[in-house]
């Protein structure tokens, strides 16, 4: 059944915008960027959108439908009102770049803040053995198809642009969490210590567990129940162990 739906879809650059009023034909299982690629094809074609896999797979196609944080390809038309306009908006923590396209290199700056997965020097790749709980834990994280909804959301950087500097975002917490959880990981005999830089470099106590770039998540990882939560658990412990805190001391005076 096809009908004709009212699209609002913001139009403009770095140097202001508005949104666009369309009227656009739907058919039956199409998504907003179904939509949105009839209006390129159509009335607007000069609309920019990033987009490539159609498949909830590249998360490329992040927007804001209704207000909402949402991957395009994956919002039905049919989960909409058919009666209200459907409003298509750039994420909000990103700066612009053009209409629906925005600058998220934000991002990739702080991915390269995180040091890697340091290798255990006693084992060479192909030793290398993890329970199997260890390896559930990974993979939730691993599932992660960086769309960067759960950055766009997350409230300490959506409307406070000053905290951008401090704050790494739920994304690369998580990764944080995952390295820091990582039984192979040997980052602390390298002198790094993840969950110091966790809370010194990265912002953990910024985040007060709200669970809103959970509720965005496209692939339903529990980053805060089972990555920020765990990580703050992990940071408190460190600086309240009295074996901990004693050996630092030690190894400042020794210093
Ligand atoms: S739980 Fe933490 S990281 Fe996630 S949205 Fe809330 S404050 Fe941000
Ligand atoms: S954790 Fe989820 S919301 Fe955040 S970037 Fe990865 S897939 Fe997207
Ligand atoms: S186009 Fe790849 S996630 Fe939407």
């Amino acid at each position: 059944m096809s009908y004709q739906a009212r699209f609002r879809v913001w139009r403009g650059d770095a140097t202001g915008g508005d949104l666009v009023d369309y009227t656009v034909p739907v058919n039956e299982g199409e998504v907003v960027l179904d939509v949105i690629h009839r209006l390129q094809a159509t009335e607007a074609g000069d609309l920019a959108v990033r987009w490539n896999c159609k498949a909830g797979k590249c998360g490329s196609c992040s927007a804001e439908i209704n207000g909402r944080p949402r991957l395009m390809c994956m919002t039905r038309m049919s989960q909409l009102d058919p009666e209200q306009p459907v409003v298509v908006t750039p994420m909000r923590a990103f700066p612009v770049l053009r209409d629906l396209v925005t600058d998220v290199s934000f991002n990739y700056a702080k991915a390269r803040e995180i040091p890697s997965f340091v290798p255990p020097a006693d084992l060479k790749p192909g030793e290398y053995r993890m329970t199997q709980e260890d390896v559930g834990r990974a993979q939730e994280f691993r599932k992660c198809i960086e769309c960067f909804l759960c950055q766009n959301t997350c409230h300490v950087v959506r409307d406070h642009e000053e905290n951008k500097a401090a704050f790494a975002g739920p994304r690369f917490l998580m990764r944080v969490a995952e390295l820091d959880m990582h039984p192979l990981d040997a980052a602390a005999e390298a002198g790094i210590d993840r969950k110091k830089t966790a809370q010194d470099e990265h912002g953990l106590g910024y985040c007060n567990i709200t669970k809103c770039c959970t509720e965005v998540c496209p692939e339903h990882i529990k980053i805060t129940d089972n990555a920020l939560i765990p990580l703050k658990e992990r940071a408190v412990d460190r600086k309240y162990d009295p074996l901990v805190w004693l050996g630092s001391r030690i190894r400042r005076r020794g210093a």
